[in-house]
């Protein structure tokens, strides 16, 4: 039983798990390497030398292996652009500005909430493909450019569909407050779309053609598994963030935060206090945020694409990393802070911008992305993980997160099968 996977130049890997500190540079490198996949699984990994034999073979032809890329934040489905932000912002307005003025991810907004579910799908399926073509096997999505309950409901409505075709966690982000009425909206967050995107459908007992009349429960999981919170100035304050992820996890769902992207206002904080999966952003942590974080289980998650598209300070991961926290990498792919539709290219980015050793970059976007998303079972090429892995065009590894600009990773491997990209 299985597929004995040779022709491995180099195999690296993390150990599975969240890693922190400077255990996030310790790397298992094998050369000359095979990995058994059986049922989906990694069964065995060690030198081709010592592979056990299995039924069938597949030759990478000598190639560097590394897991597959988690992206661990994107809001990757919206509709409508932000183009002309894009050109005003390179002519001196900045972001805060723009939304300050109802423009920006209120645009976003207004365009996302006239789509339809179908609309929603078909805009993001290309963003969603670009994205595995660059590695990422699992992918975050949050939604937020809704507003009203119905249209949030229909963003992840549309993840849900997306599901079908891609390995996604679905994220109900409370992004910005309406113009008018931000407290009754929080109470309806609180009230009504929170104990929507938790619920879970247990449907009457049905029976499956071709099973002998044998009946099973049909079970729809909850439309998000944790709810974030835009908390800034423009957005949310602490305290109603805390009021809204205090409803989360009554819910059961996981609580993360958008915090210090232009402020530090307390997110980070909070973040701590609820035991939040991860808290994202970071741009304008200073050494007390940097302090929190080193002693709590909660992922950094930091998005150098926002750095490198908004002109912002870097989030100082370096800093997070040498005080001991859980630092991860995402894109934030979305049309107004950050189109990168690449989760290599945010590894390299983190490597430029943030001052990560290639290293502690594999580890940010693989186990410790993982860790952001409640995930445990993927991220480390380890017996009983996932087999979600990648081929690299070369034969070291580090191309990974060297190259710029030309796709590094050759073929994408989900469960042991190879995407058709
Ligand atoms: O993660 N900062 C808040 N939210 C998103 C941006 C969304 C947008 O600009 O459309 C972010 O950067
Ligand atoms: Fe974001």
């Amino acid at each position: 039983m299985g597929t004995l996977f040779t022709g491995i130049s180099q195999l690296v890997t993390p150990a599975p798990g969240p890693q922190r500190g400077a255990a996030m540079r310790e790397l298992t490198v094998l050369e000359d390497a095979a990995l058994l996949v059986r049922d989906g699984l990694i069964a065995w990994v060690g030198p081709s030398r010592d592979a056990p034999s299995a039924p069938q073979g597949h030759d990478l032809g000598g190639v560097a292996v590394v897991p597959g890329l988690i992206d661990p934040h994107t809001h990757a489905v919206w509709a409508g652009d932000r183009l002309a932000d894009f050109e005003a912002r390179v002519e001196g307005v900045s972001y805060e500005e723009m939304l300050a003025r109802g423009g920006g991810i209120r645009s976003t907004i207004r365009a996302t909430a006239a789509a339809s579910v179908e609309e929603l799908v078909r805009l993001a399926r290309p963003r969603l493909e670009a994205l595995a073509r660059s590695g990422a096997t699992t992918v975050e999505v949050k939604s937020g450019y809704g507003l009203d309950f119905d249209a949030e409901v229909r963003m992840l409505e549309a993840v849900r569909e997306l599901q079908a075709e891609f390995a996604l966690v679905p994220t109900l982000l409370i992004h910005v407050p309406p113009v008018r009425g931000r407290k009754d909206y929080v109470q309806g967050v609180i009230n009504s779309l929170i104990p929507r995107a938790a619920e879970q459908k247990n449907h009457s007992l049905w029976s499956v053609p071709h099973s002998g009349g044998e009946l099973f429960p049909k079970f729809t999981p909850p439309l998000a598994k944790a709810v974030d919170v835009f908390c800034e100035k423009e957005a949310f304050s602490v305290e109603e963030s805390r009021r809204i992820l205090m409803a989360a996890r009554e819910h059961g769902l996981g609580v993360k935060l958008h915090a210090d992207q232009f402020h530090a206002l307390g997110g980070v904080d909070l973040a701590c206090e609820l035991g939040a999966l991860s808290v994202d952003h970071l741009e304008a942590s200073g050494p007390a945020q940097i302090a929190a974080l080193a002693d709590s289980p909660t992922v950094a998650t930091v998005l150098p694409g926002v750095t490198l598209h908004l002109g912002l300070p870097a989030a100082p991961a370096r800093a997070l990393i040498d005080a001991g926290a859980c630092v991860a990498v995402g894109t934030d792919l979305n049309p107004g802070s950050s189109p990168l539709f690449s989760a290599g290219l945010a590894l390299a980015l983190a490597v430029r911008l943030c001052g990560l050793t290639p290293a502690e970059a594999l580890t940010a976007g693989t186990v410790n992305a993982a860790a952001a998303l409640g995930l445990r079972d993927r991220g480390a090429l380890a017996p009983g993980q996932r087999a979600d892995f990648l081929a690299l065009h070369s034969s070291d590894w580090r191309e990974l997160v060297y190259t710029l600009g030309a796709p590094p990773v050759r073929d994408v491997f989900v469960a042991g099968e190879r995407l058709p990209l």
